[in-house]
């Protein structure tokens, strides 16, 4: 098969990784890719958000399936599109991807079916909104309607916090368009857990379950990112837990969507709060995590390609896939300031040590090489380094090893991904 991925992040050059080891791939485009996907399948320079674009080069390289990662391309229709043209692909419709772009979607959705969530209320005028969080109290949480890329949501400790993110979106337009609403919801406490699980519209094979760390600093401090590290499997997550989010929040909103008129097709990714009344929604994502993709991919022993298509074709009742029993644990390398301002190109060198380490593999993201053939990283998130071991314990080690040997003067990392599980383990002993 001919097969394009859509996308150039460390979750694409995964995807792109797994797939060529499928015996059914023939050739694979990545559209754009980075430095490292260009090692595994042939980049072309087309953007994620120019569908017209993707859509002609499709039609005219007679693709076979399309694999889209990011959201803003589901969101904007591309599905539909290559679907119009009777090319099969591999993610959800824009109508079914409201449930990543519209906060208010996912609520309302929740609340029709008792899908076990926060509660919430939804508002445009900033005085309800004011006299809302003032009933309510602090901590409260305060979310853009649309996609606001990660920044759109305000986990706020006090009132005045709350009040300044309310009045940020509706008045002062911070998000534009996607933050003309907003939804004011409970704070949820607990551990957080995110669940992947493949959907054909009608069934659902849930996936490995992983954890990321979204904050930019030591100890869960500072800044969210889009993701800092990940591991997988959350030691969290035990059979009853898994089965009880299966069918409450996953299987229930598959079959709610199906109901709407609207069937979800592709991954449906939740991220989940477990809290002391059990585990409940936070947010849907229709595309696999970054970096929790990558670590999944680690763990994946069954050709991902047939999982993809049966998903696609409305075919997964019975499906199975089989995964790897170790851990996987992604540490990812940034530009020094993200996830703020930050220099590019930077150079980055002596990744050759680091490919013949063994249980190690990169994943690249914001990368590209120079004229001289130099790599560069050229975005925020630029490294993924990856490792597997019996526990999350020995995976860090290796993570860790691998990208101490990196030299990237421009370039930090986080040293605790998987602390928490870390910690775990050492109680055990
Ligand atoms: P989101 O962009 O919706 O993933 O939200 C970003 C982060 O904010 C989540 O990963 C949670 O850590 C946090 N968050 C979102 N909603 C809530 C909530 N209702 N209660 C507590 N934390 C939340
Ligand atoms: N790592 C979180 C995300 O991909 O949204």
């Amino acid at each position: 098969m001919k097969l394009l991925v859509v996308g150039s992040g460390g979750r694409e050059h995964s995807l792109c990784w797994a797939l060529s080891g499928s015996p059914l791939s023939e050739v694979i485009y990545c559209a754009p890719g980075n430095a490292g996907i260009a090692e595994v399948a042939e980049c072309v320079d087309i953007s994620p958000d120019d569908i017209d674009s993707l859509v002609d080069f499709t039609k005219t390289n007679h693709i076979d399936f399309v694999l889209v990662g990011p959201e803003a391309p589901l969101v904007n229709g591309l599905v539909d599109r290559l679907k119009n043209i009777g090319v099969r692909c591999f993610g959800p419709t824009a109508s079914a991807a409201q449930l990543e772009g519209s906060k208010r979607f996912t609520k309302s959705l929740c609340e029709k079916y008792s899908i076990p969530t926060a509660s919430y209320r939804h508002f445009s005028q900033i005085e309800d909104a004011r006299s809302y969080i003032n009933e309510k109290g602090a901590p409260i949480v305060v979310k853009a309607d649309g996609l606001a890329a990660g920044k759109g949501v305000t986990v706020a400790m006090n009132i005045e916090e709350a009040l300044a993110a309310a009045e940020d979106a509706l008045v002062g337009d911070r998000f534009g368009n996607a933050g003309a609403s907003i939804v004011v919801e409970e704070y949820l406490s607990g551990e957080e857990v995110s669940i992947f699980a493949l959907c054909d519209g009608d069934n659902v094979l849930m996936l490995a379950s992983a954890q990321d760390h979204k904050a930019v600093g030591d100890g869960d401090t500072g800044p969210n990112t889009g993701g800092m590290g990940a591991y997988s499997p959350a030691p969290i997550m035990t059979d009853v837990l898994q089965a009880e989010i299966g069918d409450q929040i996953i299987s229930r909103t598959v079959s709610a969507m199906k109901s709407e008129g609207i069937p979800y097709t592709g991954v449906l990714f939740a991220g989940i709060m477990i809290t002391d009344s059990g585990p409940k929604l936070i947010e849907f994502n229709v595309r696999f995590g970054d970096p929790e993709c990558q670590v999944l991919m680690m763990r994946l022993k069954s050709d991902l390609l047939p999982a993809l298509i049966a998903a696609a074709d409305g075919e997964l009742k019975d499906f199975d896939l089989r995964w790897h029993n170790q851990v996987a644990l992604t540490v990812v390398l940034a530009s020094k300031g993200y996830p703020n301002k930050f220099k590019q190109p930077t150079e980055i060198s002596n990744l050759e040590s680091i490919s013949v380490m063994e249980d190690v593999k990169l994943f690249h993201a914001g990368t590209a090489r120079d004229s001289s053939g130099k790599l560069q990283a050229v975005g925020g998130r630029a490294l993924n380094v990856t490792a597997v071991g019996e526990t999350v314990t020995e995976a860090q080690q290796k993570a860790y090893k691998a990208a101490n040997a990196i030299d990237w003067p421009n370039g930090f990392y986080r040293r605790d991904i998987g602390w928490r599980a870390v910690a775990r383990e050492i109680k055990k002993i």
